[in-house]
């Protein structure tokens, strides 16, 4: 049933003034084929699939579909020729709902929104597929899991027979990536060809057939599944042998810095989105939050950093209470925030990198003289973070908004670490990174908790949970679930607790959690 038989790129090349993000770069795809696409944060990933889906046009090299050379002006243009895309950053328009961004992408669409028609398709795909969303939502009351299901949705509606999905997985939860490889399979099986970015190797092995890895824009090279393993991968990525291996000292830990008292927050529907939730973190303490996305994890960052509303309850700050100041108190306070959405509240994308450096710091001391901005200060801790956190920059002058998805993740990074706080309140803080770059931020997380620094890990990675916490928590529906210490992690039973089928009963410890009977 697929039109597309075969897919070829040809000594593709494209130039972003002296960058060169794509060196005559070929791939090919068959039908019922699931290529991987792996490739260091700005080795050129992006660009390339941009090419594919018309929204970019090469400097030179060609697209050839069963035999024939086709031009793409416009992703209208690969759209016709089946090739659907599900970008790293969302493309939905934000104040509008569900059903109406899937209508506007539909392609029998009239001259009045089909919400009717593409309502009752909607359902039967999500029925098909098992992607749960209310169609009724706006996009910006959804958490970024949530968006991905209906960027998933919306590409399989348009019909293509080649889906390319740009690090779809980031903001999955295991079982939801699961899910999501259900239905890779299902498609590929169907004759569905399948180009999946991923920075996760487990993932890549686990559902590709065949890899191709770029390295600085070129292609290193193509391997069946057979003939790779996840050192091996890692080695062509990075040109080097990687150390999976984090180490995490014993450390003790001191006064408390963060008070969560009976919180109460509700979410952008008005609903009651944390629910009288209680926890406290120490000096040198990595407390871990867990959950699927959408049970409140988002809306208690939000309320420690000053980002949302508190309706009841209180946080303290080493004992000084912070229920109501402003995100640029709160941050002069000592907290760092790297946000779930990081473009949107963690950088300015159309100013240089060296201000985005130093965002809510610029009036420190260190940055700031009298009225004016130091900016040759402010430019020399710039390239320290370009340099520190290996962030792939033609020069610190160019404007965010230029970097791919895992340099800019870097960037944010960077700046909060390296802003000394004595609170840390980090949500998913290693998506979209490489797997050096990974690994880099684990340890720098491991090495602020040796220096007394308390940190809010907000991640539904499990296997990070595990390697950097002291405490993990679950959220489930706005509750805290429960709280298991270190020693007592266990990968299923708090899996079980993420998806309500296991409540506190099943805990051995409850440190902070005065409910648990
Ligand atoms: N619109 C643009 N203008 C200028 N430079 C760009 C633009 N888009 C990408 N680049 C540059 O091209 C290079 C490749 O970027 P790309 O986004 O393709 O990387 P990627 O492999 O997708 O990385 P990541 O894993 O971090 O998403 C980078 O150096 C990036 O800064
Ligand atoms: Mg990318």
């Amino acid at each position: 049933m697929s039109r597309l038989k075969r897919l070829e790129m040809r000594d593709i090349t494209k130039k972003f003034g002296d960058v060169i993000a794509n060196k005559s770069i070929s791939l090919y795809l068959e039908a019922g084929e699931i290529l991987g696409l792996l490739g260091e944060n700005g080795a050129g990933k992006s660009t390339l699939m941009n090419i594919l889906y018309g929204l970019y046009r090469p400097d030179s090299g060609s697209i050839i579909i069963n035999g024939k050379a086709v031009v793409f002006r416009s992703p209208s243009d690969a759209i016709g020729h089946g090739i659907g895309m599900i970008h790293q950053h969302f493309k939905l328009i934000e104040n509008h709902t569900v059903l109406e961004n899937i209508a506007l992408a539909y392609r029998a669409a009239p001259f009045f929104f089909p919400t009717g028609k593409a309502g009752r398709r909607l359902s039967s795909f999500k029925e098909a597929y098992g992607l749960e969303v209310n169609p009724d939502a706006y996009i910006w009351q959804l958490s970024a899991g949530e968006q991905q299901r209906v960027e998933i949705l919306k590409t399989l509606l348009l019909g293509a027979d080649l889906l390319i999905l740009d690090e779809p997985t980031s903001v999955l939860t295991p079982q939801e990536s699961q899910g999501l490889f259900t239905i890779l399979k299902k498609l590929a099986k169907e004759g569905h060809s399948i180009i999946f970015i991923s920075h996760k190797l487990e993932e890549v092995l686990s559902i590709c057939t065949r890899v191709t890895v770029l390295r600085d824009g070129e292609v290193v090279g193509t391997r069946e599944r057979q003939e790779l393993d996840k050192r091996e991968l890692a080695r062509m990525m990075v040109g080097r042998e990687i150390d999976f291996e984090l180490s995490r000292s014993e450390c003790d830990k001191g006064p408390e810095v963060l008070k969560v008292k009976g919180l109460n927050v509700k979410g952008d529907r008005g609903e009651n989105s944390v629910n009288g939730v209680d926890f406290e973190i120490h000096e040198g303490e990595i407390f871990g939050v867990a959950g699927v996305s959408g049970n409140g994890q988002q809306e208690l960052v939000e309320a420690i950093t000053g980002l949302r509303p508190i309706e009841g309850g209180q946080v303290t700050l080493r004992g000084k209470e912070i229920s109501k100041p402003s995100p640029s108190i709160i941050s002069r306070l000592g907290v760092s925030h790297i946000p779930e959405e990081r473009i949107k509240y963690g950088t300015a994308p159309g100013l240089p990198f060296y201000e985005n450096c130093v965002l809510k710091q610029h009036t420190r001391p260190s940055f700031a003289r009298r009225l004016l901005l130091d900016f040759s200060s402010i430019k020399r801790q710039a390239k320290q973070i370009m340099i520190r956190y290996d962030i792939r920059v033609p020069s610190i002058n160019v404007p965010v908004k230029t970097l791919s998805g895992g340099n800019i993740q870097k960037l944010i990074l960077g700046r909060e670490i390296s802003a000394g706080p004595s609170l840390l309140v980090a949500s998913h803080p290693t998506y979209g990174l490489d797997v050096a770059a990974t690994q880099y931020i684990r340890d720098q997380i491991l090495k602020l908790r040796e220096k007394g620094v308390a940190v809010l890990l907000v991640s539904e990675d499990l296997e990070e949970l595990f390697q950097l916490c002291d405490r993990i928590s679950v959220m489930f529906k706005g509750h805290m679930v429960g709280i298991v210490p270190r020693g007592a992690f266990d990968l299923e039973k708090i899996g079980l607790m993420m998806t309500g089928l296991a409540e506190a009963p099943l805990l051995e410890e409850c440190n902070g959690y005065p409910d648990q009977g």
